[in-house]
């Protein structure tokens, strides 16, 4: 029952700070704020276009590397529209000011996407945007992510390829959510674990970090149906239903792993014994003077279908 309470005093606390920041940052910021985040409009307005030529100039090693890139070859080389055809501009903004100062770091009003850079974080999202809000993007707007100010550029590199697909800002995916969500990436080193660290599932079989509909950033309705995409046996149906089961395959098992067998959030019994107490079963067989016995063979030895039986005779889950 804490949870949803701590996480709005968590995403409070967060946007006082950014408020906080903003302000230190902007100091008279009412323009900034009025101004939406419309790079291609702004863009527009202001001819300062200079062409990719002239950056190369200066910038040989990042031009070579971009171009290297997915992304830098069809904006450099076969861009398809008048947008593509800005180049480096495209992203950065009309670079005539910079060069004509001769260059340097924050000089010339660009936006350089680096940890210092005085754009606001949504308006440097909207430079990608302009060319990728469909698809995986739609619910971008509003996602947990976009509301916390996480920028496209904490988790994609775009100057180099640093990662094999999807210019990731780290090597691989769970890399570079675990910048951020240093807890999950620890579970999945955990000894009870699906096979993400060995490389063959990632966060992103069943979160779209870009935003969802869904609780929880899950690519499908709910958690039971983002398991039931790999481990259909479990979604019965079945002629006697355990209700925990039905209701989230969370109340026992934790996706990102667990040191208990199975990924199971705790051990059996215990973890049986949050819904059942000892009285309720007929045969006690986890009173006080048998408890050793039943540690050792655990409640599933007896009641084994635990998902859901299909036996005539399964109402205890024992076939
Ligand atoms: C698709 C958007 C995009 C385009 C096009 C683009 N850049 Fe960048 N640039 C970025 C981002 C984002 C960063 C921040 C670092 C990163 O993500 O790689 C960056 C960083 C830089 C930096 C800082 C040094 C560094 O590597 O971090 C330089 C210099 C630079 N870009 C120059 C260029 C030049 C020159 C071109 C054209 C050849 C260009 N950029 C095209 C998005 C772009
Ligand atoms: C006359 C040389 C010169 C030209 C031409 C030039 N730059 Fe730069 N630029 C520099 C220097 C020097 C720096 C600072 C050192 C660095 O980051 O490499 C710099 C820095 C940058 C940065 C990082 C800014 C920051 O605040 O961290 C970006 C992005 C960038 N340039 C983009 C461009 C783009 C886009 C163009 C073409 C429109 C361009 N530059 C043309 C010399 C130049
Ligand atoms: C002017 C249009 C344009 C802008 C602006 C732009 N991109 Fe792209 N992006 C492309 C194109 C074109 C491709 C390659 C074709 C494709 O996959 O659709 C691409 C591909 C990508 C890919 C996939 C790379 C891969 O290897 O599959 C990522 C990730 C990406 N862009 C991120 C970004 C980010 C982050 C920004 C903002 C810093 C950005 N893009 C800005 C046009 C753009
Ligand atoms: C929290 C991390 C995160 C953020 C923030 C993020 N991305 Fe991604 N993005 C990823 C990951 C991970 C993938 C690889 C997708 C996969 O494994 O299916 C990806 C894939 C992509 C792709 C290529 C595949 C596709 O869906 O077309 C594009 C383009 C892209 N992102 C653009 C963006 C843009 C634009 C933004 C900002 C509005 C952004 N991303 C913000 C993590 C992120
Ligand atoms: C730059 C930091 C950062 C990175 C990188 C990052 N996240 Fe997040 N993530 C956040 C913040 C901030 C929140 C919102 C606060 C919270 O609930 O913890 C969040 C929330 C989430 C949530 C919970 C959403 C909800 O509705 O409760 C999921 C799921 C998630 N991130 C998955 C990912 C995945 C998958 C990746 C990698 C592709 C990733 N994140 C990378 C910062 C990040
Ligand atoms: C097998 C599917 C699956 C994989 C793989 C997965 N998750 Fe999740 N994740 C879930 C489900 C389901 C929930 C909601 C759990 C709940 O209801 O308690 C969740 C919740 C979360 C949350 C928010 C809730 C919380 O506990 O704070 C974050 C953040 C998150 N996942 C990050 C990640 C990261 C990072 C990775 C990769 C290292 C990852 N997930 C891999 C299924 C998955
Ligand atoms: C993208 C496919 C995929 C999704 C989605 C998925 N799993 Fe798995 N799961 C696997 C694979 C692969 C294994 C390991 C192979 C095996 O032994 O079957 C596994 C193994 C398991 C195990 C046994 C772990 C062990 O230690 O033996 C449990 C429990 C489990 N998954 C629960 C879940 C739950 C709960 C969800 C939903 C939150 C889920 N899985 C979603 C692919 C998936
Ligand atoms: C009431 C608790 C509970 C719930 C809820 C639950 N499980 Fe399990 N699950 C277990 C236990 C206990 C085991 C270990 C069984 C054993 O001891 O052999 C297990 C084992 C597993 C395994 C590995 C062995 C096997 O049977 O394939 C998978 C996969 C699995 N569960 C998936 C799921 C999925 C998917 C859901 C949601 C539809 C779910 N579980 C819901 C208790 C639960
Ligand atoms: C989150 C709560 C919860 C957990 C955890 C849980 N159960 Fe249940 N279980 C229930 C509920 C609710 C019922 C249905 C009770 C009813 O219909 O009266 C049920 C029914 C049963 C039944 C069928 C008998 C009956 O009363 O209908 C058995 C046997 C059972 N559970 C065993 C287990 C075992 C073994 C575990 C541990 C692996 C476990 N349960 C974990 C909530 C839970
Ligand atoms: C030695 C085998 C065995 C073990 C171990 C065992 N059970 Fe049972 N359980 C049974 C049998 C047999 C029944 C049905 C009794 C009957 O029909 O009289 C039953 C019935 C139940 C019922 C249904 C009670 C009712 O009111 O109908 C629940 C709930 C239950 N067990 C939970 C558990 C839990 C939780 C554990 C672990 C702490 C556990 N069992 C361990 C054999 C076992």
């Amino acid at each position: 029952m804490r949870r949803p309470i701590c996480r709005l005093l968590g995403v409070l606390g967060g946007v006082g700070v950014l408020l906080f920041l903003s302000v230190l940052a902007f100091p008279s910021s009412s323009a900034a704020q009025q101004a939406p985040a419309k790079p291609a409009a702004a863009a527009q307005a202001t001819d300062g276009f200079i062409g990719s030529d002239t950056c190369r100039g200066c910038h040989e090693e990042v031009d070579q590397k971009f171009a290297a890139t997915k992304m830098g070859r069809l904006l450099l080389k076969h861009p398809r529209n008048s947008l593509e055809s800005r180049g480096c501009e495209g992203c950065h903004g009309p670079g005539k000011a910079h060069v004509e100062a001769g260059g340097g770091k924050g000089v010339g009003g660009l936006i350089s996407f680096s940890k210092n850079d005085p754009t606001p974080v949504e308006k440097r999202n909207a430079v990608c945007l302009q060319c990728h809000e469909k698809g995986a993007r739609l619910f971008w707007q509003g996602s947990p992510h976009e509301s916390r100010e996480v920028a496209c550029t904490n988790c994609h590199r775009v100057m180099e390829q640093v990662s094999s697909r999807f210019q990731l800002a780290k090597e691989s995916v769970i890399d570079t959510c675990g910048q951020c969500h240093l807890q999950k990436r620890a579970q999945t080193m955990r000894s009870s674990h699906m096979p993400l660290r060995e490389g063959k599932m990632t966060c992103t079989d069943c979160h779209n970090p870009h935003g969802t509909v869904t609780p929880a950033l899950l690519r499908e309705n709910s958690t039971n149906e983002t398991c039931y995409r790999c481990h259909a046996e479990k979604r019965g149906p079945f002629l006697y239903v355990h209700p925990p089961v039905q209701e989230n395959c969370a109340n026992c098992h934790d996706p990102h792993g667990s040191n208990h067998e199975k990924m199971l959030k705790m051990a059996k019994p215990r973890l049986c014994q949050q819904c059942h107490i000892e009285t309720q079963h007929p045969t006690t067989p986890f009173s006080r003077a048998a408890e050793s016995r039943v540690l050792g063979r655990s409640c599933t030895t007896c009641h084994a279908n635990i998902h859901g039986s299909n036996h005539p005779s399964g109402q205890n889950f024992k076939r």
